[in-house]
């Protein structure tokens, strides 16, 4: 598979490709799945409908990777808390996490519950192609804290950031309770067959540089950690969003790390040399010109010819882009990058 390959720092035919957020509301067909189905918990708790419109990207774009369908918040879901989508709002949990008692009644067998997630994980695998790879993924034991101690997402998270400085040892239990799951809910994907696991880490940025590494980072290099450890052959692609100048002190056992549109790739390269593979990180909202595409893709393609690179953008496709600019994105990265 080129695109693990890649992940492994190995020579490869083209620079591999895929998209976050690639299955989607830009794509008519995950459109046309949606609408039948009704909401979009339901299809994430469906095995034949996350099989569907994983491929989906696959099949249209020809990407290097699949991502599994799913979302970072049917973890804590599954733990106890109640999981609604609102129009204009995006994810409410109405139930939060506001003391010692309420992290003590989650339930630590939640892993067990995502039954419908590895029974998708096993259809894509035996729908997919050999040479496309599949990723696995969850989201970071803080970012799902977010959700879980607001209830929503935030523009000051206040509420969890008032937990860091006044209450660090409450939350340090959460986010320990949310790293051991989150092990046994990655491993669960490998053995159903996911071929790399990636963490997700959107509010990472919203932490100060010392308490990032104390409340975030950390977690998740424990997370990698420990997948090495009983899969090293798992490639493991870790994700922070928005914290481009902390990466001076990133560091741990894994294989990828992505890199957010508002981060220079080229200062992203000084820092991880070939240390790890960089993914990444064309600003999303080029995509509505092909033109603006092409300009970037030249650029990010020049920084990192030589060096060990994965295509992608640097934070999710938005819904309106036209598929067409999609398609000329992917052609272009494998085309440019071709030897
Ligand atoms: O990348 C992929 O295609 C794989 C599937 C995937 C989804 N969510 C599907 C989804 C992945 C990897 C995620 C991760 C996720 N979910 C993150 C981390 C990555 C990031 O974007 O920063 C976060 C913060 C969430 C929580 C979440 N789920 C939000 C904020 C939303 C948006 C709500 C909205 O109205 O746009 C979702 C919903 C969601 N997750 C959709 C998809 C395809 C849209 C569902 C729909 O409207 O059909």
């Amino acid at each position: 598979m080129i695109f693990v390959d890649a992940c492994f720092g190995k020579e490869t035919e083209y620079t591999p490709v895929w998209m976050m957020r690639q299955a989607g509301r830009y794509l008519p067909e995950y459109m046309e799945v949606r609408r039948k189905v009704g909401n979009f918990l339901d299809m994430t708790r469906n095995p034949e409908v996350v099989a569907e419109v994983t491929i989906q990207p696959i099949d249209i774009l020809d990407v290097d990777a699949a991502i599994l369908f799913s979302d970072i918040l049917n973890l804590p879901m599954e733990m106890g808390l109640p999981l609604r989508f609102e129009k204009g709002v995006g994810p409410i949990f109405d139930k939060t996490i506001d003391t010692e008692e309420d992290i003590e009644a989650l339930d630590s067998s939640a892993d067990e519950k995502l039954e419908y997630v590895y029974k998708g994980v096993k259809l894509i695998r035996e729908r997919l192609s050999e040479e496309k790879a599949l990723i696995g993924f969850a989201g970071s034991p803080w970012t799902i804290a977010t959700y879980m101690v607001e209830g929503r997402g935030s523009k000051q998270y206040a509420k969890i950031k008032k937990m860091v400085y006044s209450n660090p040892m409450m939350l340090h239990r959460l986010l320990a309770f949310n790293t051991k799951v989150t092990i046994e809910y990655l491993s669960k994907q490998i053995e159903a067959g996911a071929n790399a696991v990636m963490v997700f880490d959107s509010w990472g940025g919203a932490l100060e540089k010392e308490k990032f590494f104390e409340f975030s980072w950390n977690y998740m290099k424990e997370i990698a950690k420990n997948i090495k450890e009983k899969y090293p052959h798992i490639p493991v692609i870790l994700f922070s969003k928005g914290v481009g100048l902390y990466m001076d002190e990133m560091d741990g056992e894994f294989d990828v790390i992505g890199i957010d549109w508002a981060t220079p790739i080229d200062y992203a390269l000084r820092i991880f040399k070939d240390n790890y593979t960089l993914q990444g990180n064309m600003e999303p909202t080029r995509l509505y010109s092909k033109s603006a595409t092409k300009e970037a893709v030249e650029k990010i393609a020049g920084v990192m010819k030589g060096h060990r690179h994965i295509f992608n953008l640097g934070h999710g496709i938005l819904p309106d882009v036209p598929v067409e600019n999609a398609k000329y994105f992917v052609n272009l990265c494998k085309k440019i990058t071709r030897k």
